[in-house]
This record gives C-alpha cells, sequence and structure tokens, in this order.
C-alpha cells in the first residue's frame, strides 16, 4: 500500500497530465471546427492580390458535417492590430454576405460589362470600409451562399441564426485570438435589422455570463433595417411626399384605410380600392431606389408583406437582366461565384453545396417579430449605433426609421443639421443621448453604400472613428 502523501502526488501529477492533455485536444478541435486559409489568387481580379484575404469554415455542429459557417474575413488595410473588427451580416434573410463584400462595403467589386461566357472581372473598390477596419462577413443563416448543414430545415429561424451568428464569433475568435483586443462592431442592413439587435444582446449578456472568449462589443450599425415590420404604412406617406401619388389619392387612402395599409380589412372596398390605384401609380418605379432603373425582373411593390417583398426581390432568376440594370451584378455575382476556379481559389469544400445562389430563401422561419425592444435595451447598456437610412428607398423609408427611433424617447444631443462629404450635404443627422446617431444618406437607395459609395465612405469613417458626422 503507498503512503498517502505520494499518492496525492501521483494523483495530482495525473490531475496536471489530464488538464493538458484536455487542453491539447481541445486544441486539436478547435483546429478540426475551424478550418482557414489565405487566399492568394482571386479569379478575375489582379494579382498580387492589393489586400489579406482569408476564407474558412467554423463547424457549429457535434460532428463535422452538421453545421458549417463559410465566411470572407478581409483584414483592415490600415492597421489590423488597432483598427476594429466588424462582422458583416447581409439582409435576405439568406442573402449571402458576399452581396454586401461585393456589391457593397467590401474591396473589389465586379466589371460592369456584357457578359460573354468568360469569367466576369473584378475591379478595386476604393471606398472600401476594410481601408479603416477588418471585415468578417459570413454567410448565415445556414444554407446561405457556401454555408451548409445537414439538416437545413431544422437550422433556418430569425432565432437560430441569432445563436449561431454568436457561435460562429465567439469560435472564431478562438481561432484568431490576435483580434480579441479589437474594438468589435456588427453590420448589417435591409432583414438584418431583426437579428441584429438580437445578437448584440446575446453577445452582451454572453459577456456578462462570463463566456469565453469575452467580446470588445463596442455598437452596431444598420442601413434601411427591417425594424417593426410596419414599414409598409410608411411607403405611403412616403409615395406621397416623394410625388409619386396625387394629393388626392393620398387623402382617400388616409380617409379610407385610416393609416392602416398592412391589415386591410378585406370588406374596406374603399381602402382596398385606393390601395389598387397606389399599386398602379408605382407599378414601374424601382422601390428598392426610386429614382434607379426600374428592371423588370425585381420588385414591383404590390399588395404583399414586406416579407414577401424582400423574398422575391432577391431571388436569383435565370432571366438575365439589362446591363443598366442593378440586377445585372447580381448577374455576373452568380455566373463568378458558380465557377469551378473561384471555389478553388476561395477553398471551397467539394460537394458541399449545389449552385451557389446570392440569396436562399428556402424554409426560414420567422420567429422574431419586432426587435424594437432589442434597441430599447442596448440603448440602456450604453452601446454605440449608427442608423443610416438611404433617403430614396420606399421599402424601409426613413420616415419609419425615425418614427422607432423618436419612441425610444432618448433626448437630442446634436440636432438635426446636414453632414458633407467634400462640401456637399451627404444627408442629414441627428444624435441622441443613447448614443445613436441617425444619418440619411441622400440620394441613396436601400443598400446605401452600393448606390453612394463616397458617401457611405465618409459616414463610415467619421462614425468609426468616433467623430460627429
Ligand atoms: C441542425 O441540424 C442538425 C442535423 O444536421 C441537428 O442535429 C441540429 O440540432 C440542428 N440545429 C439546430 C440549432 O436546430
Ligand atoms: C430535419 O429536421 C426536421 C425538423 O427538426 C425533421 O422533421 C426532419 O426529420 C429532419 N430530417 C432529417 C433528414 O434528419
Ligand atoms: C430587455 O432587458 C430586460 C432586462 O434584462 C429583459 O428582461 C428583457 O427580456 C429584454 N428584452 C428583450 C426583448 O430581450
Ligand atoms: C416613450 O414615451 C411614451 C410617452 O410617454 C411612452 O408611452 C413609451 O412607453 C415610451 N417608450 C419607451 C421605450 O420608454
Amino acid at each position: 500500500m503507498m503512503v498517502l502523501p505520494t499518492h496525492n502526488s501521483f494523483h495530482h501529477c495525473c490531475q496536471i497530465l489530464l488538464a493538458l492533455l484536455l487542453f491539447s485536444l481541445q486544441i486539436l478541435l478547435t483546429h478540426i471546427e475551424a478550418y482557414s486559409s489565405k487566399v492568394e489568387v482571386l479569379p478575375g481580379f489582379e494579382w498580387p492580390l492589393p489586400f489579406q484575404l482569408e476564407t474558412g469554415y467554423v463547424g457549429l455542429g457535434e460532428t463535422d458535417d452538421d453545421m458549417q459557417v463559410f465566411y470572407y474575413f478581409v483584414k483592415s488595410e490600415n492597421n489590423p492590430k488597432k483598427d476594429p473588427l466588424m462582422l458583416w451580416l447581409t439582409g435576405g434573410p439568406g442573402c449571402s454576405s458576399f452581396s454586401g463584400l461585393v456589391h457593397e462595403i467590401g474591396p473589389f467589386e465586379f466589371e460592369i460589362k456584357e457578359y460573354d461566357g468568360s469569367l466576369p472581372s473584378l475591379v478595386s473598390r476604393p471606398q472600401s470600409w476594410t481601408k479603416l477596419c477588418s471585415i468578417i462577413f459570413v454567410d448565415l443563416p445556414l444554407g446561405t451562399g457556401f454555408s451548409y448543414a445537414k439538416n437545413l430545415t431544422a437550422n433556418r429561424s430569425d432565432w437560430k441564426l441569432v445563436h449561431h451568428t454568436h457561435q460562429f464569433l465567439r469560435k472564431w475568435l478562438i481561432d484568431h485570438t490576435e483580434f480579441l483586443s479589437n474594438e468589435f462592431y456588427i453590420g448589417a442592413d435591409s432583414y438584418s435589422g431583426i437579428p441584429v439587435p438580437v445578437i448584440v444582446q446575446e453577445i452582451s449578456n454572453g459577456n456578462e455570463e462570463g463566456i469565453k472568449p469575452s467580446i470588445n462589443l463596442q455598437g452596431y450599425l444598420l442601413g434601411n433595417p427591417v425594424t417593426t415590420r410596419t414599414e409598409k404604412n410608411f411607403q405611403i406617406p412616403y409615395a406621397h411626399g416623394m410625388g409619386l401619388i396625387s394629393d388626392e389619392l393620398y387623402e382617400s387612402l388616409q380617409k379610407n384605410c385610416k393609416g392602416e395599409y398592412i391589415d386591410v380589412d378585406s370588406k374596406n372596398d374603399y381602402c382596398l380600392r385606393d390601395l389598387q390605384s397606389f399599386d398602379e401609380s408605382l407599378s414601374r418605379v424601382y422601390v428598392y431606389n426610386i429614382l434607379d432603373r426600374f428592371c423588370e425582373d425585381d420588385s414591383l411593390l404590390r399588395r404583399r408583406s414586406l416579407i414577401q417583398e424582400l423574398k422575391k426581390s432577391s431571388s436569383s432568376r435565370l432571366t438575365v437582366p439589362e446591363l443598366s440594370c442593378e440586377t445585372y451584378s447580381f448577374y455576373l455575382t452568380t455566373k463568378w461565384a458558380n465557377d469551378e476556379r473561384v471555389h478553388k481559389a476561395l477553398h471551397i469544400r467539394e460537394g458541399t453545396i449545389g449552385k451557389w445562389e446570392r440569396c436562399y430563401k428556402n424554409d426560414f422561419e420567422y420567429e422574431i417579430f419586432d426587435s424594437f425592444e432589442f434597441h430599447a435595451n442596448l440603448s440602456k447598456k450604453g452601446y454605440r449605433s449608427l442608423i443610416y437610412s438611404g433617403d430614396h428607398d420606399m421599402v424601409v423609408p426613413f420616415m419609419s426609421t425615425q418614427a422607432w427611433i423618436r419612441a425610444l424617447n432618448y433626448s437630442i444631443v446634436d440636432d438635426w443639421r446636414p453632414w458633407f462629404v467634400n462640401g456637399q450635404v451627404g444627408g442629414y443627422t441627428r444624435t441622441y443621448s443613447n448614443r445613436m446617431t441617425f444619418a440619411t444618406v441622400k440620394g441613396s437607395g436601400h443598400m446605401a453604400p452600393e448606390y453612394t459609395p463616397e458617401q457611405c465612405f465618409a459616414m463610415f469613417t467619421k462614425w468609426i472613428s468616433n467623430l460627429p458626422l
């Protein structure tokens, strides 16, 4: 029989060994789960790349092929050690974050020229937000872009999107510990106005509960965000203010529908008749940017819910849009993203997805109907936020955004005034005591950085640097 002290120290030694073993196992597991590689060549773009791009997968399930989240990571072109880190989600739900990268804020975009069967070309975007911060563009919910899962139907809903984004982020940071101390922000637009405030709250709660690694969360920014799902009620006053419908029709709509244009009583014939006239007036207006060309294959603002509207707009049709249409670049994107050479360059796992679609819309469960309360909670916690509105978007008109911001009841600390880009008015802004800044982007549409890159870059530069717009 061994003497107790020896036994004790032997036991102690075993514990240390075991801990070490578990620790290395954990590192090993992390490495199996997270997979990332540098992208050396981007087909269609200059070589060598003038920025650092990494792509990879983060596994969220029990086994390797359960749930795999794909991302593009562009390092800040300035000082990645010091600059903020941002996670970007495109709307949809289900539109690939590659849309945000290539059409809005990333370092390259498609050269718009007629598709001739060869690989579409890419060119630099001088107003890339990666000049100021590192950005993770993530394909979520599962099934979006290059992300995949064994059972998609079980994994696509608002709440799952929230949890998955949170898990993704913590796992990503475990694999990129050098970014743990950087200030962290989330940015998104359109439909992501629903999940993003919830994600920010989850991250914040996770930090408070001591979940590791701790995230240096500072705030969030949202562009033309769906928030209360009552946005459609503001489309009518908006259309009137913009001169798209007559005074008489507007008055009649107000009288007959009493301001409620979403849940219309099917017996209210007067209201229905007025809405019909409204639809006719708007039927050839491009609702995502009322100044832009109307393109046949894209949305019409019918008597559908906003969700259906967003669904339809982003569906990847096979028809070829006109070259001058906004949607032509979406068409080029789909051609590019389905090319074998591109898959190889981006380190896409073979056979994991079928055709790449810009927006994957199937089987998504809408569970969160309003994100207002989450904004209210985040305001109390003191996170910074920037809420901007391309003022020529009719899908989420600036009036609806201003209405919910006003309803937060915070006092104004910097009142309505123009903000400038090169001496010209870029839009108007107002800042509230909850550290929330609202800004319009003058002459811009639903995805503002796509239409007005200079203005949005100037706005983002100021905001991310903690300066007034
Ligand atoms: C996602 O699907 C997998 C099966 O592939 C299932 O085991 C898992 O529970 C689902 N995840 C969620 C969050 O529902
Ligand atoms: C996928 O998940 C759904 C919902 O949880 C379930 O009904 C279905 O049986 C699952 N399918 C497979 C192939 O596991
Ligand atoms: C807001 O915060 C309160 C207090 O922490 C919490 O009880 C409530 O559920 C939160 N609201 C939402 C919508 O999560
Ligand atoms: C804002 O003030 C109004 C009127 O006093 C009140 O009804 C509402 O609950 C307040 N909203 C919030 C988010 O506190």
